[in-house]
């Protein structure tokens, strides 16, 4: 699986944040012809992203195309402009408001069509399906199986709240007057559900106040607590603090390491099944754990 720690949103019809975004480093780079680009931009955005794919050096990232939604004009143009333009070096598409499962297939065929066309791979483009509305939520688990080619389920924060009329305008903050409890618990767990029964990567989506760094730590550590693979950012001050927050802590990873072992030698050789790791009872869910820490921790080079 790709590491999505930080995946950085680029607007399509800025050249020189397109030109900007190779340095950083993100784990994934989308850019972006949809809500970040003016209806009259679209198809200037598609001719600046086709070229930064093709020309930009964007090794080591997951390069990410986002598309309008199905909703518009604009999709069937943005995929087939990008996939013929630029395809090879396109990793995934990422598909924005989806509502239900018919939509991802519809992208999956189109990509399968433009591949065979254009003597690509068939099958190679992922795609990420962004949950943003009511329909998107309740459908979630039809949407994570539509096709093969899906990577991960990424929550929409802003469009979610404005689609439940949640009574807010700060993007990932409680909204005013609710104080008993997370009103994102339930969006972000039924999300997660979902990605995990289809073995998807769960991505958490923007936090808007981009000089807020310790807002921004705290709503990431929500979702990397709960168990989701990375966040969008917004801005470079923001990329760190998500490669941060979404690897475990060298403490955390030395110790699944040594349960791991642990784990290992009273199995093997004194053929156990539990044991005491310390103070600690270790068994074999213990192991399964341990081994998600461990993964993220060595994809994160700890
Ligand atoms: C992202 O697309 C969002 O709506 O939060
Ligand atoms: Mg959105």
């Amino acid at each position: 699986m790709r590491s999505r720690r930080s995946c950085l949103a680029v607007p399509g019809s800025n050249p020189r944040f397109l030109e900007k975004a190779q340095g950083l480093p993100a784990d994934e780079v989308f850019l972006d012809l949809e809500d970040s680009v003016a209806p009259s931009a679209k198809e200037g955005a598609r001719k600046n992203v086709v070229a930064a794919l093709r020309e930009g050096d964007w090794s080591g990232r997951t390069r990410v195309v986002r598309v309008n939604d199905l909703g518009t004009r604009w999709t069937y143009r943005d995929v087939i402009e990008v996939v013929e333009g630029a395809g090879e070096f396109v990793d995934c598409l990422m598909l924005p408001k989806v509502e239900d499962a018919a939509q991802v297939m519809w992208l999956d065929t189109l990509l399968t069509q433009i591949e065979k066309a254009n003597g690509l791979p068939v099958g190679r483009i992922g795609i990420e399906a962004q949950i943003e509305n009511a329909r998107g939520l309740v459908n979630v688990d039809a949407i994570g199986g539509a096709s093969p080619r899906l990577e991960t389920l990424v929550f929409g924060p802003a469009d979610f709240m404005a689609s439940i009329n949640m009574r807010t305008l700060v993007v990932g903050e409680q909204p005013p007057g609710y104080t008993e409890g997370d009103a994102y618990h339930y969006v972000l767990m039924r999300i997660l559900m979902a990605a995990r029964m289809h073995d998807l990567q769960a991505i958490d989506g923007p936090y808007l106040a981009i000089k807020d760094l310790d807002g921004f730590r705290r709503v990431a550590g929500r979702a990397a607590a709960l168990g989701f693979d990375g966040k969008w950012v917004l801005h470079p001050s923001q990329i760190e603090a998500a490669n941060e927050v979404f690897s475990p802590t060298q403490q955390d990873y030395d110790h699944a390491e040594l349960i791991l072992d642990a784990y290992e030698y009273h199995t093997t050789v004194e053929m156990r099944g539990a044991a005491m790791l310390g103070d600690e009872m270790i068994d074999e869910a213990s192991r399964k754990m341990a081994l998600v820490v461990a993964a993220k921790g060595r994809a994160a080079g700890l």
